[in-house]
């Protein structure tokens, strides 16, 4: 397993966590960071809010020193903008700034950004231009592979983007109107990475050993991107650089493992939000942590109507100790 540069940030390892709206807050980072992640990335924050000083986009923006290094991601589709947004969010001390060119989400298209850039050349090449020339950090962008099945677009996009000054290039090797569904594109990605001169790097249905070799194998390819299959299986990191290192294979995370993980992020987060707002922001994730265990659908009602930390922490003793018919 290799380190990864990007720029003049060098990274403990290849592997990191994606940006995930509602999901990859600071609690969560925190977590993956202690299971091995070398890079965590905000939840994409509108350009437009910093500049507007808008308070939940403050709230996104409170980055605690474990998580270092990170990256902010921004989204928009005025260049200016963009490079304003950057330079408030470099004053703050963060370590990179992304660039979103890949979601999907009609609400985001609509505006013009995510991407619905992947078509406009010149625009991105102007964001990607200006955000470079505003701030004194490495500047990287996440892309998808195409916007149609069988499309490659990101080949064009990371010449553009390497001329521009841009770090590392994330490609999501599934199309936008797949959204977060289906196979990624292994051999439009292999196509894509050919001829880059600045790392790059795979996301798109890695969950083990097996989905991270696929991509790790592509010539130019410099790391690996892990979103679904990260959370509450945080470990996975520490696993995948052990797998590289010495090729040992990948335990699943128990039922134990997951549950621990689970209360450290219920920690976590009511700590940072308060016992109310915390336990609302984990109820929409617990989904992930109980997926594919017995009665996940059930549990998951019953975490929903839970509102006090004690009767979460009963839940998750009962949930710990038996196989519940609940
Ligand atoms: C709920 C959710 C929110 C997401 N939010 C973002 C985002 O804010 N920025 C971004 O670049 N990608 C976002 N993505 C895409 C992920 O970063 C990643 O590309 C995608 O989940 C595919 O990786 P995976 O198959 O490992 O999960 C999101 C995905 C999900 C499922």
């Amino acid at each position: 397993m290799t380190k990864l540069n990007i720029g003049n940030i060098e990274l403990d390892n290849n592997i990191v966590l994606a940006p995930m709206t509602g999901i990859t807050d600071s609690p969560l980072r925190c977590l993956a960071k202690s299971g091995g992640a070398s890079l965590v990335y905000t939840e994409m924050i509108s350009a437009k809010s910093v500049l507007h000083d808008n308070k939940k986009t403050k709230s996104l923006l409170r980055i605690s020193y474990d998580e270092k290094p990170i990256s902010v991601q921004i989204f928009g589709n005025d260049a200016y903008i963009m490079a304003e947004a950057a330079k408030i969010i470099r004053d703050m001390g963060v370590d990179i700034i992304d660039i979103n060119l890949g979601c999907p989400a009609s609400k985001i298209v609509k505006t013009g950004a995510g991407s619905k850039l992947l078509n406009n050349e010149k625009l991105v090449s102007k964001i990607l231009e200006y955000v470079v020339k505003s701030v004194d950090i490495p500047v990287t962008t996440k892309i998808r592979i195409g916007l149609l099945p069988g499309e490659n677009i990101a080949s064009k996009i990371v010449k553009i983007a390497q001329s521009c000054g841009i770090k590392m290039v994330a490609i999501h090797a599934r199309p936008a109107s797949q959204k977060h569904f289906g196979a990624p594109n292994l051999k439009l990605f292999a196509d894509a990475c050919k001829d880059a001169e600045i790392p790059i790097i795979a996301n798109g249905g890695i969950i083990d050993e097996k989905t991270a070799i696929n991509f790790m194998q592509i010539p130019n390819c410099k790391g690996i991107m892990l979103g679904r299959g990260a959370i509450g299986n945080y470990s996975i990191f520490k696993k995948l650089v052990d797998f590289f290192n010495s090729g040992k294979k990948l335990s699943l995370p128990s039922k134990t493992e997951r549950i621990i993980w689970l209360r450290r992020h219920i920690e976590h987060s009511v700590e940072r939000y308060g016992e109310k707002k915390g336990l609302i922001v984990i109820r929409k994730i617990v989904g992930y942590y109980i997926k594919n265990l017995p009665n996940a659908a059930k549990i998951r009602e019953k975490f929903n109507k839970i509102d006090t930390l004690s009767d979460f922490n009963k839940l998750l003793g009962f949930f710990e100790l038996f196989d519940v018919s609940l």
